[in-house]
C-alpha cells in the first residue's frame, strides 16, 4: 500500500515530547517577560483575505510574489494562510478604532510560507511576534528592542548579534531609489538574474542579495542614508544613541533592508551562530501600513521559534532534556486493586501529584517495566492482601527498598519522598 499520502506535508512537522517541553518552556518564559512590558496576547485566525497581506507586505516582496499559500474558497474568495503575523494584527487593530493607538500585542502561532525547505526553513513554522502601535518615536523602537533582548536572555541565549539600519521615511523612497539606481546602473550586467529584476521592481533588495558576486558590488554602493532626509538620519542617530545609553550592543549595518515593504525608519535583525545558513533568529522594525481608512504606525519583531529552539539547544544543551517523567506509578494485582488504584490515582492527581497506572491487570513484571519506562521514582503496589489490610506497598525505585504503608499515611509519605528527592 502506498503510505506516502499519510506523511506530513514537506516542510511541515509534528511536534511532540521531548522537544515540545522545551517549546512550552520558551512560550511560558515569553508570556511572563512580555507581560512585564504591558503586552497582552492576541490570537488572530491563520487564514485571512489575501488583500490583508498584499496590502500590508507589499506587492513586490518575495513573500507575496512567491511564497504565499493562496487559494479560492467555496464562496469564490481569495484567501491566504498567513505568512507572518503583523498584517493580521493590524487588521485586528483596525477594529479597535481609537484604542488601537497605544495597543501592545503579542502572538505565538504557526505561519506558512511556500519556500524550499531546508535546515531552519520550514513551510509551516512558528513565530513569536509583538506589535506596539503609537506615534513613531525612537524611544518606542528602543524599548521594543530592549524587551526582545531581555526575552532572549530569559531563554538563556548568548550567541546572538543585533544588526540595525534605517529604511527612512516613505517620503525618502523616491530619492533613495533614484540614488541607488544611479549608483548600481554601471554594474547592472554583473548582477544576478534576481537582482536585475529587483533593480526595476524593488531596488532596495539588491542590498541583501546573498550571492557573493552581488555582495561585492553592493559593498561599493553608497549607504542609503546618503539619499535620505535629515529627519530620517536624526531618527537613526537617536535610536543608536539610546541603545548605547542602555547598554545594548547594536551594529549599524547599511546593507540591512529586510524583506517586507511596510518598514520605515528602524529595522533590525538578530542572528545566531548556531543556525547555519538560515541564521536570522528574528527580524523586526518600525512600519507604516494603511488599511481601510486608517494608517497604522507600529514597531515590532518576530522570532522564528524553530530557530529559537535550535539556538537554545546549542547554548544550553542541558535545557534540551527537560524531565517528562511520571514520578509515581500504581501497580495493581487483580481487578479489585485496579479499581481501587484508579480511585487513588484520581485523588493523587486532584492533589496535584502526577501519576500513572497500568490499565490492564498484567503481570507484575510487565507493570514494573511500564513503571520504569515512565521514569517513576516511586511505585505503589496493591493486591487483594493490601486491600484487606488497608495498606499499600511503597517501592523506592532508586534503591529498590519497599515497605507497606497504611493508606492514611500515604500522602505524607509521598510528600516526604519528594522532599528527600529535592
Ligand atoms: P521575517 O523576518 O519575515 O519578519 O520573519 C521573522 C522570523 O521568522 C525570521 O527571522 C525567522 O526566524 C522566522 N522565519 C521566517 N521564515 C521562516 C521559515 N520559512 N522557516 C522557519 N522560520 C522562518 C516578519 O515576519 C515580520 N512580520 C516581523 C515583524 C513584526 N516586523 C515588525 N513586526
Amino acid at each position: 500500500m502506498d503510505t506516502s499520502a499519510f506523511q506530513p506535508i514537506q516542510g511541515m512537522t509534528d511536534l511532540a515530547v521531548p522537544e515540545v517541553s522545551l517549546w512550552q518552556r520558551l512560550e511560558a518564559d515569553a508570556r511572563r517577560t512580555l507581560a512585564l512590558y504591558g503586552f497582552t496576547e492576541v490570537r488572530t485566525p491563520v487564514v485571512e483575505q489575501t488583500a490583508v497581506f498584499t496590502r500590508s507586505l507589499g506587492e513586490t516582496t518575495d513573500v507575496v510574489q512567491k511564497e504565499m499559500y493562496t487559494f479560492t474558497d467555496r464562496g469564490g474568495r481569495s484567501l491566504t494562510l498567513r505568512p507572518e503575523g503583523t498584517a493580521g494584527v493590524i487588521r485586528y487593530a483596525l477594529g479597535l478604532g481609537a484604542e488601537a493607538d497605544g495597543a501592545r500585542l503579542y502572538y505565538i502561532g504557526p505561519m506558512f510560507r511556500c519556500e524550499r525547505p531546508q535546515a531552519g526553513r520550514k513551510r509551516q513554522f512558528h513565530q513569536l511576534g509583538v506589535e506596539a502601535f503609537g506615534v513613531p518615536n525612537p524611544v518606542a523602537d528602543v524599548e521594543v528592542i530592549a524587551m526582545q533582548l531581555h526575552l532572549l536572555e530569559a531563554w538563556g541565549l548568548q550567541g546572538f548579534t543585533l544588526d540595525l539600519n534605517t529604511r527612512g521615511m516613505l517620503e525618502d523612497r523616491p530619492a533613495v531609489t533614484q540614488g541607488l539606481a544611479d549608483a548600481a546602473r554601471p554594474h547592472l550586467g554583473a548582477l544576478c538574474e534576481d537582482c536585475q529584476r529587483r533593480f526595476a521592481t524593488n531596488i532596495l533588495r539588491l542590498l541583501d542579495c546573498k550571492k557573493e558576486s552581488c555582495r561585492q558590488i553592493v559593498a561599493g554602493l553608497p549607504p542609503t542614508t546618503q539619499f535620505m532626509s535629515a529627519d530620517s538620519r536624526q531618527y537613526l542617530d537617536a535610536v543608536l544613541t539610546l541603545l548605547q545609553k542602555i547598554g545594548v550592543p547594536a551594529r549599524l549595518n547599511p546593507q540591512l533592508v529586510r524583506g517586507l515593504d511596510y518598514y520605515v525608519h528602524t529595522v533590525w535583525e538578530i542572528r545566531h551562530g548556531a543556525l547555519g545558513a538560515q541564521d536570522a533568529l528574528s527580524g523586526g522594525g518600525r512600519y507604516r501600513v494603511t488599511l481601510g481608512e486608517k494608517t497604522f504606525d507600529g514597531v515590532g519583531f518576530a522570532i522564528g521559534l524553530e530557530r529559537a529552539i535550535m539556538a537554545v539547544q546549542h547554548d544550553q544543551p542541558e535545557a534540551a532534556t527537560l524531565a517528562t517523567a511520571t514520578p509515581v506509578w500504581l501497580v495493581s494485582m487483580g481487578p479489585a486493586a485496579l479499581a481501587a488504584n484508579l480511585d487513588l490515582a484520581q485523588t493523587l492527581r486532584r492533589a496535584g501529584r502526577a501519576c500513572g497506572l497500568d490499565l490492564a491487570t498484567r503481570s507484575m513484571k510487565a507493570q514494573m517495566r511500564a513503571a520504569n519506562k515512565a521514569g517513576a521514582a516511586t511505585v505503589l503496589i496493591r493486591g487483594d492482601q493490601e486491600l484487606e489490610q488497608g495498606t499499600i506497598m511503597l517501592k523506592n525505585m532508586a534503591d529498590g527498598s519497599q515497605q507497606a504503608v497504611p493508606l492514611a499515611d500515604l500522602t505524607a509519605r509521598l510528600a516526604a519522598q519528594l522532599i528527600l528527592k529535592q
